[in-house]
């Protein structure tokens, strides 16, 4: 009932023949798969130019980042109008190296899953503790404020299309992963706080990613646990080779 979806997150890699290069290696080992949801996310540069490659492939792009106005004296910063505009139909929001290295807090990214949605980018909302926090036995009052303040403001109908990553901080590039017991627990959580945010019916529906150290031979075990719908990944999504295998999960 939920399509999964697993989504490459390439962070700040590849130029633009390297990402052409990468998706002509991958869009032959993934033709044919549609019960899966796939999603790269190259960065700003290299959208347009991958728009004809990924064409007829079943593969769609997706910024990594957004800001919150439509246009104006904003250096540096580009618009949900303008990811579109290159080609993006979803919106990494949040991602914890934005939290850590670039100040964002969850209300600027209200402020963006917001005006993402307004544009129709569908927003991918990175949420995950710290090791600090997981071992200070925080995780849930950490996911659970992210939730909240990154959500706030939305009506169910709005909230929608939304997706949610589940990013550990503690696994991300890390090579460790949360066990498939962990992610789990995480996972149920979430759902729990999106069904008292929006009823069950609307939680019962949202896809919740998994993300840190997702490798080939991670991802069955983390796509069996109820909670999971799928994966945003790094290190793993820069070669063809294991972003398909990882596409293919259930082969
Ligand atoms: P890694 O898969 O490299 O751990 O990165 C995870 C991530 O941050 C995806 O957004």
């Amino acid at each position: 009932m939920r399509k999964p979806v697993i989504a490459g997150n390439w962070k700040l890699y590849k130029t633009k023949n390297e990402a052409l290069a990468l998706i002509e290696e991958l869009a032959p080992l993934v033709k044919g798969v549609d019960n899966v949801e796939i999603v790269v996310a190259p960065v700003f540069t290299v959208l347009p130019s991958l728009i004809g490659a990924v064409s007829g492939t079943g593969i769609n792009l997706a910024g990594q980042d957004v800001f919150w106005e439509d246009e104006g004296a904003f250096t540096g910063e580009i618009s949900p109008r303008m990811l579109m505009d290159a080609g993006a139909s979803y919106v990494i929001i949040g991602h914890s190296e934005r939290r850590q290295y670039f100040g964002e807090t969850d209300a600027t990214v209200n402020k963006k899953v917001k005006s993402a949605l307004k544009g129709a980018l569908v927003p991918i909302m990175c949420i995950g503790e710290t090791l600090e926090s997981r071992e200070a036995g925080e995780t849930f009052k950490v996911l659970e404020g992210q939730l909240r303040g990154g959500l706030e403001g939305l009506t169910a109908t709005q909230f929608a299309p939304v997706i949610i990553a589940y990013e550990p901080v503690w696994a991300i590039g890390t090579g460790k992963t949360a066990s498939d017991e962990q992610a789990q627990e995480a996972h149920a959580f979430i759902r729990g706080v999106l069904a008292d945010l929006y009823g069950k019916q609307v939680a019962d529906k949202t896809r919740v990613l998994y993300g840190g150290s997702v490798k080939p031979e991670n991802i069955k075990g983390l796509m069996g646990c109820a909670d999971i719908d799928g994966a945003l990944v790094g290190g793993a999504s820069l070669k063809g080779a294991s972003f398909a295998s990882i596409v293919r999960y259930g082969e």
